[in-house]
């Protein structure tokens, strides 16, 4: 899991007291956050921050990538964060990957690389002279959308730094070029959370539509720690597809209509018929072959601990997991999670939010 690992923490404890004042948490120019200037804290200033959530897929995973829909929400506790600073040229640096990308001499499919480039292009600009350095708090190859998240953080930066801006939609499509250098042919629900930050009903290929929560939804995300990257999850279930059409498309078709139940469940706040949506949503799951013996101990442990359903999210094969709990269980499946072997576990609430 990459780690943050800020030498200057204090600057986004400051962003986020800014983002309690009103302004956008999603990016801020340091200059306007009218931190004092010392004469040793201008060396220590970014020129601008971005940051972006996390994701999981509530429901319709892999079958959205055939065009049925499926329900994503962001993840706040977890992020992935850029600071911009000034520089010779313009580098992209990620020390907790121990990676410094030179965008000008990088290879079109580097994805750090990718979106810088993507930006100034929508932007009509030249490459800036900066250091972009990025750290994540969400684990890679998790489902969890880090890729997505990263890339959402550094347009978020850049457009703070040029002092311009790009509509949700614009930032999304520019984060979806590069998610297809992560996973191919994604569907594109990851791109959508991230940037949109609220829940949305997403169908391939039409404008993701938020919906009502009429009451809250309090899940665990647990880790089984096998990182299992989505490009072979999602290729093996598309071989899979094309060897038996009409299986898969049964499957699929019985996925969203699970997700069809659990938006009106949601909207109508009957939280308790969400469990079992689950159980149904990761049978299918099973079925097409994304599930693994990690992700099957995790989901019966919270199930034997009292959470009201539990599926995998994302790619599958190894990656999170989610279950359904209310405030009584909440404690007692989390540890249930971690004796099964979770390497971690985050509660998380999906806040009720009206639609106008
Ligand atoms: O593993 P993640 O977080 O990237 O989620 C992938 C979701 C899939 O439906 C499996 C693929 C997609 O492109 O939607």
């Amino acid at each position: 899991m990459i780690k943050l690992s800020w030498r200057n923490r204090g600057f986004w404890d400051k962003m986020k007291e800014v983002s309690s004042r009103g302004v956008s948490h999603r990016a801020a120019k340091v200059s306007d956050m009218k931190i004092p200037d010392t004469s040793s804290s201008s060396l220590f200033t970014p020129l601008a921050l971005g940051q972006a959530p996390g994701k999981i897929i509530l429901f319709g995973e892999h079958a959205v990538v055939y065009g049925r829909p499926a329900i994503a929400a962001p993840v706040q506790q977890v992020r992935a964060r850029a600071e911009i600073w000034p520089a010779e040229a313009c580098t992209v640096e990620a020390a907790d990957l121990h990676r410094r990308i030179p965008v000008a001499d990088a290879s079109p499919d580097d994805p750090l690389a990718r979106i810088v480039r993507l930006t100034c292009e929508a932007l009509a600009r030249p490459l800036p002279p900066w250091r972009i350095r990025i750290a994540s708090e969400i684990p890679v190859a998790s489902g969890l959308g880090s890729g997505a998240a990263i890339s959402a953080a550094i347009v978020r930066a850049m457009l703070a730094a040029f002092d311009a801006a790009l509509d949700d939609a614009t930032v999304s499509a520019l984060v979806y070029e590069v998610e297809k250098i992560h996973h191919g042919s994604p569907s594109g629900v990851d791109n959508t959370v991230v940037v949109y930050e609220r829940p949305v009903w997403f169908m391939r290929g039409k404008p993701p539509q938020p919906f009502a929560v009429a009451r809250p939804i309090h899940l665990l995300i647990a880790d089984t720690g096998v990182s299992s990257p989505t490009r072979i999850a999602v290729g093996d279930v598309n071989k899979a597809w094309e060897q038996d059409p009409t299986r898969y498309e049964t499957l699929f078709d019985a996925v969203g209509s699970v997700a069809q139940r659990a938006r009106s469940a949601i909207e109508t706040g009957d939280v308790a018929a969400l469990g079992p949506l689950m159980d149904e949503n990761q049978r299918l799951l099973a079925a097409m072959g994304v599930s693994s013996p990690e992700l099957e101990a995790l989901i019966r442990a919270a199930r034997a601990a009292g959470a009201a359903g539990a599926k995998l999210s994302g790619g599958g094969r190894g990656g999170n997991m989610i279950a359904l709990v209310d405030d009584e269980h909440v404690g007692l499946v989390s540890r249930a999670l971690t004796a099964a072997g979770a390497v971690s576990v985050i509660a998380t609430t999906i806040p009720p939010a009206i639609v106008v």
